[in-house]
């Protein structure tokens, strides 16, 4: 089982699988993530040659260090086995995750999980190599997100999808990730919390989804901080502007990084022998013990991990 939950994902481009052109030009772009849509940027009629320009663009494109994703179409259509087939059995060995929209419980995991299993073992790829993103898009599989965060090993992420999460429980707004007028509170709060227990509770990340006012840059920032500020390890990026906004917003401050690892080198020396071998100490004013440590390392953490 070769998944990785900690690849950073702090800006997942969405690219539509129908325009060779974008497939090109997201390579250049500096998102920690990429993935190749055969679902909703995807009239019908091109889903077919689709699934063909994103096997080329995966095999003959140069994606540099990005974790490569896949989204297919989900269990309710008809399209979504012959993606994950072609696409895997195409791109398999140039493809890190495949992404499961609007996932309602948790055999809908499970059948990704088999079938991408049968497909590594006909084409030599190892078991378990492919991982899975799985979107919640509706109120069951919020209902369902915990059993669905459990349903298989390949999980590395659980995304908030949240246009087509409005649009099922008829929220009265049209821009997406913003209030909706009249509530007067956090309108996603509830949302945003009960996918992020979920996905913490099983070592899984949280993504955050798409904004589509993609000209409105503070817009964008806004609704990335919200979520961020919960702890969310990243954000959709559906615009070449939108990366810097969110690998900027979803990586420590600068100083919060520096403080971290402070923290941690404290920590260390006052539990060492040299050190006292204490249980806490104090770093300026402030009294660090093992609890601070934890949440130091959260922080220097993401830090390492954006090459701070
Ligand atoms: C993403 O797929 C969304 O529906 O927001
Ligand atoms: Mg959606």
């Amino acid at each position: 089982m070769t998944v990785n939950r900690l690849r950073p994902r702090r800006s997942c481009l969405a690219v539509p699988g129908s325009n060779p052109r974008f497939l090109e030009k997201a390579q250049g772009l500096p998102a920690d993530q990429v993935f190749l849509d055969l679902e909703d940027a995807c009239a019908p009629l091109v889903k077919e040659s689709a699934r063909h320009n994103i096997v080329d663009a995966l095999n003959n494109g140069d994606w540099g260090g990005k974790t490569r994703v896949v989204r297919v179409n989900d269990w309710t259509t008809h399209w979504t086995y012959r993606d994950v087939i072609t696409v895997v059995e195409g791109a398999g060995q140039n493809l890190d995750c495949i992404m499961l929209p609007k996932v309602q419980d948790a055999q809908q995991v499970i059948a990704l999980d088999l079938l991408l299993t049968q497909i590594e073992k006909t084409v030599g790829l190892e078991v378990g190599k492919i991982g899975i993103e799985a979107q919640i898009e509706n109120a069951k599989g919020l209902i369902n997100v915990d059993a669905i965060a459990q349903a298989s090993p390949r999980l590395e992420t659980i995304i908030f999808g949240p246009a087509d999460f409005m649009a099922s429980i008829n929220m009265k707004s049209l821009v997406v990730g913003e209030q909706p007028p009249g509530y007067g509170a956090d309108a996603y709060h509830y949302i945003l919390m009960r996918i992020l227990m979920a996905a913490r509770a099983n070592d899984l990340q949280a993504i955050d989804g798409p904004y589509l006012q993609i000209r409105n840059q503070e817009g964008y920032r806004e609704v990335a901080r919200r979520s961020a500020a919960l702890g969310f390890d990243g954000k959709w990026v559906l615009h070449p502007d939108q990366v810097s906004a969110a690998n900027e917003i979803y990586s420590p401050a600068q100083e919060d990084y520096d403080h971290a690892e402070l923290i941690l080198d404290a920590y260390d020396w006052c539990t060492s022998e040299a050190g006292g071998a204490k249980g806490s100490a104090m770093l300026g004013d402030e009294m660090i013990d093992e609890a601070s440590r934890k949440m130091a390392l959260v922080i220097a953490g993401k830090g390492r991990a954006a090459g701070m």
